[in-house]
Parts: C-alpha cells; sequence; structure tokens
C-alpha cells in the first residue's frame, strides 16, 4: 500500500540541479497551490521496472503536449530526467524489493499551476511501490461496465478547453467512475460517448483482438484501439505495443469501435503503464470472447510489452 513512508519525493528546483528530495510525511504544498485548489495542472505515471522506467521519453513527450494544452512553462526534459533517477534511486536504496519481480515502481511526475500569483509552476517526482491490486488484475483480468461520459466524439476538436486529450489533474471524474463501478461490483469502466462509441477507461486505453484465417489458411490477428480523434488520451501503452505488435505480424486498426464490436471482439484489453494488460473478462456482465484465446493472446501480447523499453 501506499503511504507517505515508502514514497520518495523529488522537487524540481532550480537551485539543486539532481532535484531536491523531500520529506513525503511532511506537508510540502501551500494552500494556494492552483493544482490543489482547481486542479489546474498535468502529470505521467510510469512504471520502473528493475530500476529503469519504461517509456520514458513517450511520457515525456505526452507531459510537455499537456502543457502546450493547458500553457504551462515546465522543466526541460533533462530536469525530469535527473529527478527521476533521483527519486527512483533514492526509493530503491531506502526501501529495497523482495524479489527481481517485485522490482517495480509507480512514478509520478507533477506539474501544478503553483501557488495564485506566483509565476512559476510546482513540479515534483513521486515514487512508490506498485499496488498488489494493479499486479493481481494482470492475472485474475478484470469485470468491466460501460459508463456514458458525457460528450459526443467530436467535443475535443468543438471545445478544446474541456483539455480532453491532455493529462490533467482533475481526475476527480474518472475516479468517481471507478468509485460508481465497484458499487456496482464490477473493477473498471469503459467510457462511451453520447454518439454511441467505444473512448477509454478512466486510467487506461482500450484494446480488442480479431482472430481470422486468411485465404491462405494462415492466421490473421488483428489489433484494434478506438480512433485517437474521439476526445481521449493517446496511451504510451498502447502506442509502443502497436509498434511491437506490427514488428510481430499483427495487423493494427483503430475504430470507430462502438460497444457491439466489443462484445463480439475474440479478447478485450484495458491497457495502461502500470497495470499493463488487464484482460477484461466481462462487460455489464456478458462475457467476453473465448478463455481459452483470451490466454493465449494475452500471453503473445504480454511478452511483446514486456520487451518494450
Ligand atoms: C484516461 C487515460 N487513458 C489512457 C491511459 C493509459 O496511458 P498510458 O498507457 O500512457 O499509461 C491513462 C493512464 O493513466 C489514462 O489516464
Amino acid at each position: 500500500m501506499t503511504s507517505p513512508a515508502n514514497v520518495v519525493l523529488v522537487f524540481l528546483d532550480p537551485a539543486f540541479p539532481d532535484g531536491r528530495l523531500a520529506d513525503a510525511s511532511r506537508p510540502q504544498l501551500l494552500v494556494t497551490d492552483q493544482g490543489a485548489t482547481r486542479g489546474d495542472g498535468i502529470f505521467e505515471t510510469m512504471l520502473a521496472a528493475g530500476g529503469t522506467v519504461r517509456k520514458i521519453q513517450a511520457h515525456l513527450d505526452r507531459l510537455a503536449g499537456s502543457a502546450v494544452a493547458l500553457d504551462l512553462a515546465i522543466p526541460s526534459e533533462a530536469e525530469w530526467r535527473r529527478a527521476v533517477t533521483t527519486a527512483v534511486s533514492a526509493h530503491r536504496a531506502g526501501h529495497p524489493a523482495a524479489s527481481a519481480a517485485e522490482d517495480e515502481l509507480v512514478v509520478k511526475l507533477v506539474v501544478t499551476r503553483g501557488p495564485e500569483g506566483a509565476s512559476a509552476p510546482t513540479s515534483w517526482v513521486q515514487v512508490s511501490p506498485v499496488g498488489a491490486a494493479g499486479r493481481r488484475q494482470r492475472e485474475t483480468g478484470i469485470d468491466v461496465i460501460l459508463l456514458d461520459r458525457g460528450y459526443d466524439s467530436d467535443a475535443a476538436e468543438r471545445a478544446p478547453w474541456l483539455l480532453l486529450g491532455a493529462k490533467t489533474l482533475s481526475y476527480a471524474v474518472n475516479m468517481a467512475a471507478l468509485r460508481y463501478a465497484h458499487k456496482q461490483g464490477a473493477d473498471d469502466v469503459i467510457f462511451t460517448s453520447t454518439d454511441g462509441r467505444v473512448l477509454e477507461g478512466p486510467t487506461s486505453t482500450v484494446l480488442m483482438a480479431h482472430v481470422g484465417t486468411s485465404d491462405d489458411g494462415t492466421t490473421v490477428k488483428r489489433l484494434i484501439t478506438p480512433q485517437l480523434d474521439s476526445g481521449i488520451l493517446p496511451g504510451t501503452s498502447q502506442g509502443a505495443l502497436f509498434a511491437a505488435a506490427k514488428a510481430a505480424g499483427w495487423e493494427l486498426g483503430y475504430g470507430p469501435l462502438e460497444p457491439q464490436d466489443l462484445l463480439d471482439a475474440d479478447a478485450v484489453w484495458l491497457i495502461s503503464s502500470v497495470r499493463m494488460l488487464a484482460p477484461v473478462n466481462r462487460i455489464d456482465g456478458k462475457e467476453i470472447g473465448t478463455p481459452s484465446v483470451q490466454k493465449e493472446l494475452t500471453a503473445e501480447l504480454n511478452e511483446l510489452f514486456a520487451g518494450i523499453q
């Protein structure tokens, strides 16, 4: 479990080139910080396995994109990389993992607009252990419900101030959707648009697969995700897995997807950086695909995903 005792905190501070270590069990933010008062800021969540942060460049690129969407001037990539190294090293030194398999850390990059009236943002790196629930769901799979997000799939383009494609700190809605799912006995959520499109999970990207046979008898495997311009966050895991799957001979597809497409799929997953591939067993109580095919495809994609740095 994450408690302040096992969180390592490093602020990005011009006076400390490698970042300034701070005590996560002590108050560190001003009450006027607009991250706290308005959820005005951005973040990234990455996975460090064996001390190496996976896909760090893709996360830094997406952080830069979110910063542009919010007009935030954020620290340079070099400063982030140094602070991440400081934080991950400090965590591994202070809290060694019990085994190589458990040597997994959540590395969060956070930027807020800073205290009201201040000219600089507040930026920090936060490192903590990976929670047991997420690790378990990689194996057991998850039950999901579909929930209406309340926007149509053109909203992102029509109303860019909604910041739909940015990873902002305003995740209260996403967390409320997850609590709603838990109260219904489900593990997670897939959001749909008011025009009936499949969008994304509150903290993950939707993937589905079809297995077929071509005219010459060879097996064709197709990996599909909702189209990126429908107001969803571009997933770094989806992007990296698609590249690896393509190299391994999979066909790729990008929506539009409707809920029925998920119900007709051979397998569905929610994918994200820390939980990685979580196989979806049921959507709104309906079983997805066949367990043996899901298992086989999950094993194959897990292997491809494990090879990504
Ligand atoms: C809304 C949303 N979509 C997708 C993702 C998956 O992104 P990534 O694969 O980069 O972790 C996340 C990650 O937290 C998310 O919050």
